[in-house]
């Protein structure tokens, strides 16, 4: 196979103004686009900002948007698209940009600071919590997440309402919640917390109306919204139909 000259176009900017521009790069057989991206740094523009860490799908670094659709750029093929395809590359959409392709993630550490942690069992040492093996492989999918951001990138609820940031932590988040809400172990409520009261009230499971586009966009093919979200959802609403039977069942 021949190698081509791509057309990429690339957002070029930084807080206060950008703009699109447009850049020929060789592609070999089997590149992705963060090959290309580095090429046109190491060719043509020395002070192009990209992130990026294990090129192998598992950093979560290296997210953009390809198209217009959030993806791993070293996760995404060139054979995606046409030779004489113009592939337009740009920032995730949801964050401030600092430069380039990079953004300013920081939202999204206040949103998992805001999660109250893992509440072990009193009474047990680490290494004395015993879980049954369905109960482990149900937060297993949740662990898979690599913190790309991408779900919390493409979620229409905030992505171009930043006014609703203040009080929606994002599918990344809720998820976390719904985690350890199914935890067996989670000992959050008899210390006086209700995840899925806490899920509506301070991370804004309200405003989610179930899209399903952050599920769609997950490199790690988690099903946030059917395994995590939907089953928050229920859970509030038993618990709100049902409240001591929320309390004899646990
Ligand atoms: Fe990325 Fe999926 Fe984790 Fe969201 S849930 S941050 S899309 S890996
Ligand atoms: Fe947003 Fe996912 Fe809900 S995209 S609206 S969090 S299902
Ligand atoms: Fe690590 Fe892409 S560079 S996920």
């Amino acid at each position: 196979e021949m190698g081509y000259r791509a057309r990429l176009r690339v957002w070029r900017g930084d807080a206060d103004s950008g703009e699109l521009r447009d850049y020929e790069v060789d592609a070999e057989e089997g590149e992705v686009v963060l090959d290309l991206l580095h090429r046109l740094q190491a060719t043509q523009c020395p002070d192009l900002a990209v992130r990026w860490n294990c090129k192998a799908g598992k950093c979560g670094s290296c997210s953009a948007e390809v198209n217009g659709r959030p993806r791993l750029t070293c996760m995404t093929r060139m054979s995606l698209f046409g030779e004489e395809e113009t592939i337009t590359v740009t920032p995730m959409r949801t964050f401030p940009v600092i430069k380039d392709l990079v953004c300013d993630v920081s939202y999204n550490y206040v949103k998992a600071r805001e999660v109250p942690a893992f509440s072990p069992p009193g009474g047990l040492e680490p290494g004395e919590y015993r879980m049954h093996q369905r109960d482990v492989e149900r937060s297993q999918e949740f662990r898979k997440c690599i913190e790309c951001f991408l779900c919390q990138d493409t979620c229409h609820v905030i992505r171009d309402h930043s006014e609703n940031k203040e009080s929606f932590s994002g599918p990344r988040f809720l998820m976390r919640v719904a985690e350890l809400e199914m935890h067996p172990l989670d000992s959050h409520e008899e210390k006086g917390g209700n995840r899925p009261e806490e899920a509506r009230g301070d991370h804004g499971l309200g405003f989610c109306n179930i899209t399903k586009c952050c599920t769609e966009v997950c490199p790690e093919h988690i099903g946030i919204t059917d395994n995590a979200l939907i089953p928050l959802k229920e859970r509030l609403a038993d618990q709100r139909y049902d409240p001591l039977g929320r309390l004899f069942r646990r």
